[in-house]
């Protein structure tokens, strides 16, 4: 069966979506999530990575920032995501960046255990997926076990509620298959459970605002070429769900959090 992400990932690389992610987020790292370039430079040194480190990413997909975290940091990593479409991607985009020896790619379920020996990295990042798994509990377990003592975890959820949400708009933010959406302090104790020390939250909302209203714009500009390719519906769907992104981002009805927190 195909995972959610699939279909998005078919044609990532081809010259309209590199078009739309320039023009969307001003630098195109090759995401597919809110995060803007800046932001992923700023946190990069929070994971205090070096060539002897080793990387993983929960949810990398197309490895847009992963690529961009190893290329920096010069260390080894690991990406894991249920989409196969997105891990093909991912390993086109590692070779062409000449990163294949850096980067391992693998196709992984994160509902189920992480397929690593405990304390195999020294730090674990995770872009907006969290509100796509079904027990956030028991995966950042896994990360505590995955991680050396003392390694960085940094995620980002973009599913904070942070004010009234319809059942409407619930129903057009998720259209990428199960999303769970949690009330502030829900991901503070549950790492704080899991024994990692949360450090650092900051609130990433305006960075998602950005990003929503320029996927939006650049979408729109593109409509007909977009409606061949995607066919109306899916097109529509699209747009409804930015819009949706927007509006509750801009009432801070959900908003968008980073946690960075320790393995003890
Ligand atoms: C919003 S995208 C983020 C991709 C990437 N982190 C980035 O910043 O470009 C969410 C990703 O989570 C992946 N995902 C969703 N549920 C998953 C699961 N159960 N196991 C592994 N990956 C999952 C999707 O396939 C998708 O690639």
């Amino acid at each position: 069966m195909s995972a959610p992400y699939d279909k998005l990932y078919e044609h990532f690389d081809s010259p309209l979506m590199r078009q739309l992610r320039a023009e969307a987020y001003g630098e195109d790292i090759g995401q597919h999530s809110w995060i803007t370039a800046e932001e992923l430079r700023a946190d990069i040194p929070k994971l205090k990575l070096s060539p002897e480190s080793c990387l993983l990413d929960l949810g990398c997909g197309p490895a847009g920032p992963l690529a961009y975290i190893s290329a920096q940091s010069k260390c080894q990593a690991v990406g894991l995501d249920v989409s196969a479409n997105a891990i093909a991607a991912a390993r086109a985009r590692a070779a062409s960046l000449g990163l294949s020896e850096q980067i391992t790619l693998q196709q992984a379920n994160l509902n189920e255990q992480i397929p690593f020996a405990d304390a195999h990295f020294h730090a674990v990042v995770s872009i907006d997926v969290v509100l796509h798994l079904r027990d956030r509990a028991a995966v950042f377990r896994e990360v505590a076990r995955v991680l050396v003592p003392g390694g960085r975890f940094l995620f980002t959820d973009a599913g904070v509620i942070t004010g009234p949400v319809s059942s409407e708009e619930i129903q057009s933010r998720a259209p990428h298959g199960y999303a769970q959406f949690v009330p502030p302090d829900v991901n503070e104790q549950l790492l704080e459970r899991a024994g990692l020390r949360l450090i650092e939250t900051c609130n990433r909302t305006p960075g998602l605002l950005k990003s929503a209203a320029g996927r939006l714009a650049a979408r729109e500009s593109r409509r007909t070429e977009l409606e061949k390719f995607e066919g109306s519906p899916t097109f529509l769907r699209q747009q409804q769900y930015l819009q949706t992104v927007l509006a509750l981002a801009q009432r801070t009805a959900l908003s968008r959090i980073m946690y960075l927190a320790e393995s003890r």
